[in-house]
């Protein structure tokens, strides 16, 4: 076990020890993939050991919402996938609080459970998911929601930075092969649920020149390759495919990329690890830890994470139907979404490019937007995207791993912003976002752009 790991499960024992004093505690967790899934992990492991719990869901965690739990009187607020970012708050409004979270921490509280603290960067070594399942298990044996556990860590993206998870994440891999195994295989989104040309089709990290988007282009590509259907002439999905079929599909996929001009980093991450959860049934969603957080952030995105927690808790019936419905408007969302960048473009300042959507797109998918829409854009300087919102503008911002090797720190770079003009905001190095007064959209990108200037270092 490693060093961090350890210090992890001693911090999550002494909170798990509080948690076991109460007969009834209050959840709050995040909208988002990871936050769902860090929402069933705790609350199926209090379930099991007999303690009620009421569950809350939120976009983001400031001031007023932190004032609203605090009237309630709850005997203990667990917070997870979210938190570390408001700790002042927790602390002014006299919570009695845990916060298993792996953002970067703003404050101090006690029972705090989160990587950074341990020297682990909650952007790629372990997620909100991941660190709620460590604690998860001080609470009894419940090393069986290791699924959910990655499938956190895969909706908040933390395998871009290796192509496959790594550090703590990769413990709670490596330690739970019954209920989760990783697999190399084609990198494409669908593998369980598509039919092979759809998945060819929507494949958009990376951009396929020629075939993203093109339907008869992806089933030509296929067709000229003897790829037949099955016998109700039928397409067939990924899972489907005889091994044989896989490997002349993926090495002839890489050849036209190499033709197509597809970047030598692009064609790399064609080929990578997936995770498998076991313990689900072969061709839905849940199968596949990318396939599941994606429906996963159907739900909560759209502000119906109790649907996704259902799911996750293991409602195979109404629930699962549901998401399946949510999971289509989603998808027409992120197309919606992705073309209105395209067709509305990118302003580019020295160190920084953003993009607003105004109310063309949901606050709480922007992000996600804006992570897609940058593998087509200047990858050599962060991506900054604006939409409306009830408070002012949602903004959210994401970078690569070369900028931040070179320094970019986009949670530290905003955070200092919002303390100058006001909102309020935080997250990753690579990933972070804020709500940032009405009327200060320009000033916030001036500002944004002159400390992303003195963090990024020009490469030696
Ligand atoms: O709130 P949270 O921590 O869950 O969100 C993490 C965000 O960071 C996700 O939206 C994810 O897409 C983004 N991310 C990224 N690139 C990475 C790691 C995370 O865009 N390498
Ligand atoms: O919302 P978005 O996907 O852009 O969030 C990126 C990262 O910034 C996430 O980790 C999120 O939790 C964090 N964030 C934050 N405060 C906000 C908005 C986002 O800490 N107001
Ligand atoms: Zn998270």
């Amino acid at each position: 076990m490693s060093d961090v790991m350890d210090k992890m499960l001693q911090q999550a024992r002494k909170c798990a020890e509080e948690i076991k004093r109460y007969r009834e505690v209050q959840l709050v967790s995040h909208i988002d993939a990871d936050g769902i899934t860090s929402g069933a992990i705790i609350a199926k492991s209090l379930q099991r050991a007999g303690i009620e719990y009421d569950m809350q869901f939120v976009k983001q965690l400031d001031e007023n919402i932190i004032k609203e739990l605090a009237d309630r009187n709850p005997e203990l607020t667990i917070f997870t996938d979210l938190g570390s970012g408001q700790i002042e708050h927790i602390n002014n409004y006299g919570l009695n609080a845990i916060v298993s979270d792996h953002h970067r921490p703003q404050g101090e509280i006690d029972l705090h459970l989160n990587s950074h603290l341990f020297g682990a960067n909650g952007s790629f070594e372990i997620s909100g998911s991941g660190t709620t399942f460590i604690l998860a298990n001080q609470l009894g044996n419940n090393r069986d929601l290791a699924d959910l556990a990655i499938t956190g860590c895969i909706g908040d993206m933390q395998y871009r930075k290796y192509g496959k998870i790594v550090s703590l994440n990769r413990e709670i891999l490596e330690n739970n092969p019954t209920a989760i195994i990783p697999k190399t295989d084609i990198s494409l989104f669908g593998k369980q649920t598509r039919p092979v040309y759809k998945m060819l089709q929507y494949s958009s990290d990376p951009y396929l020149p020629g075939l993203t988007g093109n339907e008869n282009a992806c089933i030509t590509f296929l067709q000229n390759m003897g790829l037949k259907y099955a016998n109700d002439e039928k397409w067939r999905r990924w899972i489907d495919l005889t091994d044989e079929e896989k490997t002349n599909i993926s090495s002839s996929l890489l050849q036209y990329s190499m033709q197509n001009g597809l970047s030598s980093y692009n064609i790399s991450r064609l080929i990578g690890e997936s995770y498998i959860l076991l313990q689900e049934t072969e061709g839905t969603e849940m199968r596949d830890a990318s396939e599941y957080s994606t429906l996963l952030n159907a739900t909560g995105r759209y502000m119906r994470a109790e649907i996704g927690m259902a799911v996750c808790m293991g409602d195979r019936g109404d629930a699962y139907e549901e998401a399946k419905n949510l999971l289509a408007t989603h998808r027409k969302n992120l197309v919606d979404g992705l073309n209105f960048v395209k067709e509305n473009g990118v302003t580019q300042l020295s160190h920084l490019q953003y993009f607003d959507a105004g109310s063309k797109i949901p606050e709480t998918i922007v992000g996600i937007v804006a992570g897609m829409s940058h593998s087509s854009n200047n990858r050599y300087l962060p991506i900054i995207a604006f939409a409306n919102s009830d408070d002012g503008y949602k903004v959210s911002a994401r970078g690569t791993q070369e900028l931040v090797n070179r320094g970019l720190n986009l949670s530290d770079a905003i955070s200092k912003v919002c303390q100058e003009i006001g909102g309020a905001g935080g997250g990753h190095d690579i990933a972070a976002g804020a709500t940032v007064p009405a009327g200060k959209k320009e000033i916030f990108i001036e500002k944004l752009n002159a400390i992303i200037a003195t963090q990024i270092k020009k490469p030696s």
